[in-house]
Order: C-alpha cells, then sequence, then structure tokens
C-alpha cells in the first residue's frame, strides 16, 4: 500500500495535540447519545462474529466503550502520544503504535472494523485502499463503522484542539463518494448516520458496511 507522503507530518501533529484532546475531553461519548446508540448496535452485531480493531483509536475512548459492550477489541493508532493516553486511561484493551496503511491483517480475522473518525487524513485514494484492506480482514457478515466529516474540500489545518503548530490536511468526504469507496471494496452499505453542522464543525456521516456472506437481513 502506498504510505501518504504526510504521514511523518500528521504522526508528529498528533503527539502534538494528544494532550489537549484529552483535556479538553475530545471525543467522549457521554453527550453523544447517538453515537452510542450507533456504538450498541455495533457492538451487538460484532462480538460474535470475532476481534474488533478500533483503527485511530486515539486515546481509546471507543475502544473502552466497545470492551464496556462485551467486544473483544484492541485500539492502534498512529500517535505513540495518543497510545501512551489509551494505555493510560484505559488498562482493559492492548493498545499499539501503528498506521492504517501498514496493518498486515490476516484475512477473515476481524467481527468488526471501527474507523472513529479517524481516516479523514488519509489521501482519497489510500483511505480507499486502507478500506479495501479492512473489508478483506472481515469476516463474512462482519461490519466496518466509519465515520467522517462531510464535504468534498480538502482542508490545511495549521491548529487543532487550541494547539498551533500543526500540519495536516483533513479530506472531507460526501456521503455517496464514501459508499463508493465502500462498496469498491466489496462491502454492502447497511446503514448510514448523518449529523447536521454544530457551530464550526462541518456536518458529519457515520457509515456502517457489511462484508457479504451471510443470508438474510443485514
Ligand atoms: C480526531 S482523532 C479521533 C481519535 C479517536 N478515534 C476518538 O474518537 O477519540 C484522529 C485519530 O486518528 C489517528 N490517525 C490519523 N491518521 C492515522 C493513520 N494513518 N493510522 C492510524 N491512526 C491515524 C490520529 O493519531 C488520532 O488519534
Amino acid at each position: 500500500m502506498r504510505q501518504p507522503d504526510d504521514l511523518a507530518d500528521v504522526r508528529a501533529s498528533y503527539d502534538r495535540v494528544a494532550d489537549a484532546y484529552v483535556q479538553t475531553g475530545a471525543g467522549l461519548l457521554g453527550p453523544e447519545p447517538w453515537l452510542r446508540a450507533a456504538l450498541a448496535a455495533f457492538a451487538e452485531h460484532v462480538a460474535p462474529l470475532g476481534p474488533v480493531l478500533d483503527v485511530g483509536c486515539g486515546p481509546g475512548t471507543t475502544t473502552a466503550h466497545l470492551a464496556g459492550l462485551g467486544v473483544d477489541v484492541r485500539g492502534v493508532d498512529l500517535s505513540p502520544r495518543m497510545v501512551q493516553h489509551a494505555r493510560r486511561l484505559h488498562p482493559g484493551p492492548s493498545f499499539d503504535v501503528a498506521s492504517a496503511t501498514e496493518l498486515q491483517l490476516a484475512d477473515a480475522s476481524l467481527g468488526g472494523a471501527l474507523a472513529w473518525w479517524s481516516l479523514f487524513n488519509l489521501p482519497r485514494d489510500v483511505l480507499a485502499e486502507v478500506v479495501a484492506d479492512l473489508a478483506r480482514a472481515l469476516v463474512p457478515g462482519g461490519q466496518l463503522l466509519l465515520g467522517t466529516h462531510v464535504g468534498d474540500e480538502d482542508v490545511p489545518r495549521t491548529s487543532a484542539y487550541g494547539v498551533d503548530g500543526v500540519r495536516w490536511t483533513t479530506h472531507r468526504w460526501l456521503p455517496e463518494a464514501l459508499v463508493a469507496v465502500v462498496v469498491g471494496a466489496g462491502l454492502e452499505p447497511v446503514t448510514e448516520l448523518r449529523f447536521p453542522a454544530r457551530g464550526t464543525q462541518p456536518p458529519q456521516v457515520l457509515l456502517c458496511a457489511q462484508r457479504p456472506g451471510v443470508t438474510g437481513r443485514v
């Protein structure tokens, strides 16, 4: 898989913002009942199918939440500082430093894969390769749950979470373009949740797609 040219910059930038991310409570699920509902439905479906990988887990909030729902889950993240926080905050699940672009997952080894607002820094063609990689790693019936920012712009960022000196690009996705990516990876869309713009935040989408191979209703 092609490694993004800016991967080192993205890693250093998330290392730089990781403390602020945790201190400001970014990504916490308490105020997000619809996100918790989606995670509950995902957990119910994937837990019996096999282990789940939280790709770009940050400080481990969603990893720990899924673990609390009975899912056998581990987290990986590009940023060593994010992983340090995840290990400190959530002693249960295991967390490792890795890029989504270098996971080397065995075929049909996962019941589910979570990409929770973590893949929007990947160039569009690389995101498609990562989704294909995750799709191949799912067992039949296994699900991918992917959340991201909606739009068609590539937004260069120089600050985030109140911290300057950041260097990354946020690639926003139109939901139909994202659906085309998961379908291109051989997955069947299951459901899609849309969230309108809030304050300075663009609209958001949460897409669930499933590897075919089981009969009946998805
Ligand atoms: C907005 S944070 C979301 C973190 C977490 N999913 C959450 O909801 O709290 C984006 C995360 O994606 C990670 N990330 C960015 N690019 C990545 C890549 N190529 N592979 C793995 N993780 C990546 C960052 O290090 C960061 O922790």
